[in-house]
């Protein structure tokens, strides 16, 4: 079988061996100082000031929106646009907190919602905040969306739990919003078994994050903010590690999660260069066949794959491949939740009825298949096959 994930996480054996040491002289394994060293590691990599590392990624939707929520800067009831083509916990938190959820429909050849999308789409029904996701490792002209939401006052939010390390002419994807977040689950580019961050240049917006993230307590912060937060709110000393200022939750990694990270991010560079040249690979395969929708994502300077889609022009080559996959040993699945309009849980929360035409032609004549950077030579070449053959 060629799985989709063939690791709990990258170089498992070499990492477990020294998590084993790691946790044998850990005088502590909750949130701690690993943790912390992730955060300034993380943020270094992604090029943004500031990380909050919390337990997921759907945590790190959930609490984005909330500190915003908490700050002031969102209130319940604003309208908050989102990809019709994602996963469930980017949507779901914008319904839980009270906020409008209003899908955009995407692209057919990158997945991702287009600057064209968007701006039809704000002008029939304008919204407050944009929850884009940049998805499978791919974007549509992010910058020009960025450019259009900085002028009609959109708040830019990117769910980047896809997406680490690709790059948009040189730029980060997770660097064109306010804030964007990550999913260190198992399979993405980088795993902590579980895990996710917030990432922002936002000073205010860390701070929040820090005091959201844990019981809306202030322990997470700096002393001097610690005490203005006190003073302001006339707490005393006994009070001061039991004062609750904002709505919060308890996302906390940690030691476990962080040691891993640290040491995942030595390996992320190389996990992103094996992505992106096996993504060329099938891409080509993909080219040869006329089956397929070809994909266009030139404008990418660098492809962080998370998986690689195959969408069918029609229902019946899409039926002929799935089974030749699944004859030929290869996990495939949909891609990620398909359109979300269509998910049970986004029908009973919404009685509007939205028609997503590409996010719908996708959830129904497309599949994804493995790359992960642990393929062997031999299953690329397999996959490499499969896809340009013509069945
Ligand atoms: C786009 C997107 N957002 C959010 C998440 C949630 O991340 P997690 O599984 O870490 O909760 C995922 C998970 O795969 C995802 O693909």
């Amino acid at each position: 079988m060629i799985r989709l994930i063939k690791s709990t996480f990258y170089k498992e054996q070499k990492v477990k061996a020294e998590l084993i040491e790691f946790i044998t002289s850990a005088s502590k394994l909750s949130m701690g100082s690993e943790c912390f060293k992730f955060e300034d590691n993380f943020s270094k990599f992604q090029g943004r000031r500031f990380t909050c590392f919390v337990n997921s990624g759907s945590s790190a939707n959930l609490l984005l929106l909330q500190s915003l929520l908490n700050l002031g800067k969102i209130k319940k009831g604003d309208t908050v646009a989102f990809s019709s083509l994602t996963w469930s916990t980017n949507v779901m938190p914008i319904i839980q907190l009270g906020l409008k959820p209003v899908p955009i429909d995407v692209s057919i050849t990158n997945l991702n919602v287009t600057s064209e999308n968007l701006i039809s789409s704000f002008n029939e029904n304008p919204f407050k905040v944009f929850f884009i996701t940049n998805l499978l490792g791919f974007c549509a002209d992010l910058d020009k969306i960025k450019q259009f939401c900085d002028e009609r006052n959109v708040m830019l939010l990117e769910d980047n739990c896809e997406s680490l390390g690709s790059e948009l002419r040189n730029e980060k994807l997770g660097n064109f919003g306010l804030a964007s977040t990550s999913s260190f689950f198992v399979g993405h580019h980088l795993s902590t078994i579980e895990g996710g961050a917030v990432s922002t240049n936002d000073e205010e917006l860390s701070r929040m994050l820090k005091i959201t993230r844990a019981h809306g307590w202030s322990r997470n912060i700096s002393n001097e903010e610690r005490n203005v937060l006190a003073k302001k709110n006339k707490i005393d000393s006994f009070y001061d590690d039991y004062s609750f200022y904002e709505l919060g939750f308890n996302f906390r990694p940690n030691e476990i999660s962080g040691f891993i990270g640290n040491h995942q991010l030595l390996y992320l560079s190389e996990i992103v260069d094996l992505r992106e040249r096996t993504f060329k690979l099938f891409h080509q395969a993909s080219c040869q066949n006329k089956n397929l929708i070809t994909l266009d994502v030139k404008h990418l300077s660098t492809i962080s794959n998370f998986a690689f889609p195959m969408i069918f022009e029609s229902k019946s080559a899409f039926i002929k491949y799935r089974d030749a996959f699944l004859k030929n040993k290869v996990e495939i699945r949909p891609i990620v939740g398909g359109d979300i309009t269509q998910q049970p849980f986004f029908k009973k929360t919404n009685d509007k009825k939205y028609k997503m035409k590409n996010a719908n032609i996708i959830h129904d004549k497309g599949f994804y298949i493995p790359n992960n950077p642990e393929l062997t030579k031999e299953e690329i070449e397999t996959l490499a096959n499969l896809i340009s053959s013509d069945i």
